[in-house]
């Protein structure tokens, strides 16, 4: 499911253009499909310093975001997402890079399997990447919000942080708690991505691909 929402996402790569390539096992899935159209990009921009390995190996050119003026779309999985495509993400540790390279790109497109829709967000824990020094503040502030902050012992980001993860979650108002927990000193970005969620969900299901879009 998750093969088949990755081959879904190479219509949404515009010809001759750059593309954004988020991180984790989807995202693995659609960097292969990119292999085989590569002949017809300009390159990428990864999220993740493993994407980027990957890409690399197949002979895809990838270039810093800095030296990219714009980027017409962005291919990732998420965690969650619901209908309204509001994600968690950051299972995989890379979420303040996925948020950054999302914020360039004009489009949004979530690939993923059908488990991980859901109505509500917060079953799976919300990761939230923290300056190392801010860890015990931070899982204070965290606490406050009703949830239960676990360190990631033995992750350190590609960026040097470290990963709080909140457990117990009912995420009722997804824009809301984004923007409350970025306000906390310390946190460099959290895994909710409401504000800037995703514009298209390709959804792998056991009956194919089916294809949401945020109205
Ligand atoms: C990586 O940090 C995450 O945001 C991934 O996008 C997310 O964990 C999805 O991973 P899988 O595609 O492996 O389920």
């Amino acid at each position: 499911m998750k093969q088949a929402a990755a081959q879904a996402a190479i219509a949404y790569v515009p010809m001759d253009s750059m593309v954004g390539v988020g991180s984790g096992s989807t995202a693995n899935h659609f960097i292969a499909e990119l292999g085989r159209i590569k002949h017809k990009l300009q390159g990428a921009v990864a999220s993740s310093e493993a994407s980027a390995q990957r890409l690399k190996q197949l002979g895809i050119p990838v270039l810093e975001l800095n030296s990219v003026d714009e980027l017409p779309v962005y291919v990732d999985g998420a965690d969650e997402i619901t209908r309204h495509l509001a994600m968690i993400k950051g299972g995989g540790g890379a979420l303040t890079r996925e948020k950054i390279v999302a914020a360039v790109a004009r489009k949004f497109v979530c690939i993923a399997d059908e488990t991980k829709l859901v109505d509500v967000l917060g079953k799976f824990p919300l990761p939230v990447e923290v300056i190392p020094m801010a860890r015990s503040h931070v899982a204070r502030e965290l606490l406050k919000l009703g949830g239960q902050p676990e360190w990631r012992r033995g992750v350190v980001t590609d960026n040097g942080n470290v990963i709080l993860d909140i457990h117990n979650l009912e995420i009722l108002k997804p824009i809301e708690l984004e923007t409350t927990i970025n306000q906390i000193a310390g946190v460099v970005a959290n895994g909710l991505f409401a504000r800037r969620g995703a514009d298209v969900l390709l959804l792998g299901t056991g009956r194919g691909v089916q294809t949401l879009t945020r109205h």
